[in-house]
C-alpha cells in the first residue's frame, strides 16, 4: 500500500448512522496531522466476527465497538486489558501483528470528563448509580480507581444490582440499594443514570427525594436535547444537569491515544460537537 494512504478505523455498531464518531476522529486526526480514514460500519450480530477479521484482513488499523456488540467482542479477543476484563466489555480493538487486542476506553472517558471537563472530584464522593446493565458495569470500575468514597447501585430489577456490587466490592465500597429504599438522607455528591430509560421509554420509578440541589447528576446518554433525565432531575433543583458529550469525546480521544500515541486536545471538540463554547 502506498504511504500517503490513510491508516484505516471505523466504528461498528448496528445501529450505527447517528454515531459522532467519524466527526470527532477526524477533527482529533487534523488537530494532531494523523493521516486516518475513520468511517461507520453497521454490522448486526449474526456476522460481526467476519466483519472484525475482514476490516483486519483489509489492512485496518483499529475499530471502535459500539451497541449491542461490546459485551460479545470481549469474547472474540486474542488478548484483554484489565479494564476491559473489569468492564466485561470492549469499545476499542487494535490490530497488532495479527493480533486482536481488546480495551474499554468509556469509564476512563467517564472520569477525565468529571475530573477535567466538569471539575468534579471524584476522591471522595458519595456516588448513586441507577441501572445495572453493560453501562453501569463499565464504570464502576474507574469510579473507585479514582477513589470515590461509596457506590450505591439501583435498580429496578433488584438482582441485578446485586450481582453487580458482588463483583465489584473487593475494589471499594459498592453497595445495591432497593429503588423504594432510596431516601433523601444517603445524600449524594454524583447521580449517574446508566439506564436506557430515556432510549426505550416506560416508566421511570426513581424517587425524586434522591435529588438534591448539590448533586452533580449525569446522563451516560447524549442527544441534541436536554435528555428526560436532565429535565427530572433539573425540575427537581439540581444545580448542575448534564449528558454525556464529554464522556463521548474523551472515551475517543483515549482510543485515538490507543492507536496513534499521540493525546488529542479534546476542549476544542467538545465545543464543536455540542456548538458551546465551555
Ligand atoms: P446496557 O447493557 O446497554 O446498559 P441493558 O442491559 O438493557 O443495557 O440495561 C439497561 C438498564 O436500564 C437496566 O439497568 C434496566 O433495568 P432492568 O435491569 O430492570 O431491566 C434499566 N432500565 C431500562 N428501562 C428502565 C426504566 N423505564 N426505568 C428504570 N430502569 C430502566
Amino acid at each position: 500500500m502506498p504511504s500517503n494512504q490513510p491508516d484505516r478505523y471505523g466504528v461498528i455498531g448496528y445501529p450505527v448512522s447517528h454515531s459522532r464518531s467519524p466527526y470527532i476522529h477526524q477533527l482529533f486526526a487534523q488537530q494532531t496531522d494523523q493521516n486516518i480514514q475513520y468511517d461507520l460500519i453497521e454490522v448486526p450480530p449474526g456476522i460481526l466476527k467476519a466483519k472484525i477479521q475482514e476490516f483486519m484482513e483489509e489492512g485496518g488499523k483499529g475499530l471502535n465497538i459500539t451497541l449491542p456488540h461490546k459485551s460479545v467482542v470481549a469474547t472474540y479477543v486474542d488478548d484483554m486489558s484489565a479494564r476491559a476484563v473489569t468492564a466485561g466489555a470492549v469499545n476499542t480493538l487494535v490490530f497488532r501483528d495479527d493480533v486482536l487486542y481488546g480495551d474499554n476506553t468509556d469509564g476512563t472517558g467517564l472520569v477525565t470528563d468529571l475530573e477535567n471537563n466538569q471539575r468534579f472530584r471524584i476522591k471522595g464522593a458519595k456516588i448513586l448509580i441507577l441501572g445495572a446493565g453493560g453501562a453501569a458495569r463499565g464504570i464502576i470500575g474507574p469510579l473507585l480507581n479514582a477513589h470515590a468514597c461509596s457506590i450505591v447501585i439501583a435498580n429496578r430489577t433488584f438482582e441485578k444490582a446485586i450481582d453487580l456490587a458482588d463483583r465489584f466490592k473487593q475494589l471499594g465500597t459498592v453497595t445495591a440499594c432497593e429503588i423504594g429504599a432510596l431516601t433523601s438522607e444517603h445524600s449524594f455528591n454524583l447521580i449517574i443514570n446508566a439506564t436506557s430509560a430515556g432510549l426505550k421509554g416506560g416508566a421511570w420509578l426513581y424517587p425524586p427525594s434522591i435529588v438534591n440541589m448539590d448533586a452533580l447528576c449525569y446522563d451516560l446518554s447524549y442527544s441534541e436535547v436536554p435528555t428526560p433525565f436532565m429535565q427530572w432531575t433539573s425540575e427537581l433543583g439540581a444545580a448542575r444537569s448534564i449528558m454525556g458529550w464529554g464522556m463521548l469525546v474523551e472515551q475517543a480521544a483515549e482510543s485515538f491515544f490507543i492507536w496513534r500515541e499521540i493525546q488529542p486536545n479534546t476542549k476544542p471538540v467538545l465545543e464543536q460537537l455540542t456548538g458551546k463554547t465551555a
